[in-house]
């Protein structure tokens, strides 16, 4: 059930040095691109960094945000096509938050670091080190990475809450 899955999902930051198929992966990319697109736009496509070379070195890219990354088996970086669509980063963030239920459904772990603004730990811009290090040249740019494991340990679900105080009827 979906509301299951929705407070399963937590950040992990530390997975098992298990492989995840590639198989399984792309069918939970394809599902994760069929959310909502401006115009029927769907401008959202994925690099699936799974060579562990690759994978340090996104770890390396900001010793904060990202340094946990290195023991991820996978790493996607979700770009859009910002040519078609002004709405890149809303589409990214559906399919980035479709992904990361899918995974949890499929039994896998993600967490979210945002790229839309940012600069490395050498103070290069996001849109810079993806351009060198990755290839993703305008018109596309990155928006997130969505590193995807197997947990080490276990999480605390989320729980129920009273959500009255969110919530307006008809005005602010
Ligand atoms: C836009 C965005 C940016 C985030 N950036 C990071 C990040 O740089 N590093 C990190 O470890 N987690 C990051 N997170 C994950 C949040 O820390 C996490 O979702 C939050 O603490 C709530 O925990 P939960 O995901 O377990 O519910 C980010 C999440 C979002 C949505």
């Amino acid at each position: 059930m979906l509301k299951d899955t929705i407070k399963k999902r937590r950040s992990v930051r530390k997975y098992k040095e298990k492989e995840i198929d590639r198989e399984v992966l792309e069918n939970l990319l394809m599902y994760a691109s069929m959310g909502p697109s401006n115009g029927n736009s769907h401008p959202v496509e994925f690099i699936v960094v799974d060579d562990k070379d690759e994978i340090q070195k996104l770890s390396e890219m900001n010793s904060f945000a990202t340094m946990y990354l290195a023991g991820a088996p996978v790493i996607v970086i979700v770009i859009a096509n910002t040519d078609i669509c002004k709405t890149w980063v809303e589409e990214s963030s559906i399919a980035a938050s479709y992904l990361q239920l899918l995974c949890e459904e499929e039994g896998l772990s993600t967490c979210w670091i945002n790229l839309v603004e940012g600069k490395t730990q050498d103070k290069t811009s996001y849109e810079e080190y993806f351009k060198e290090e990755f290839g993703v040249k305008a018109p596309y740019r990155a928006s997130c990475l969505i590193p995807i494991g197997y947990k080490k340990m276990g999480t605390k679900d989320h729980e129920e809450f009273d959500v009255s105080s969110k919530i307006h009827y008809n005005k602010f």
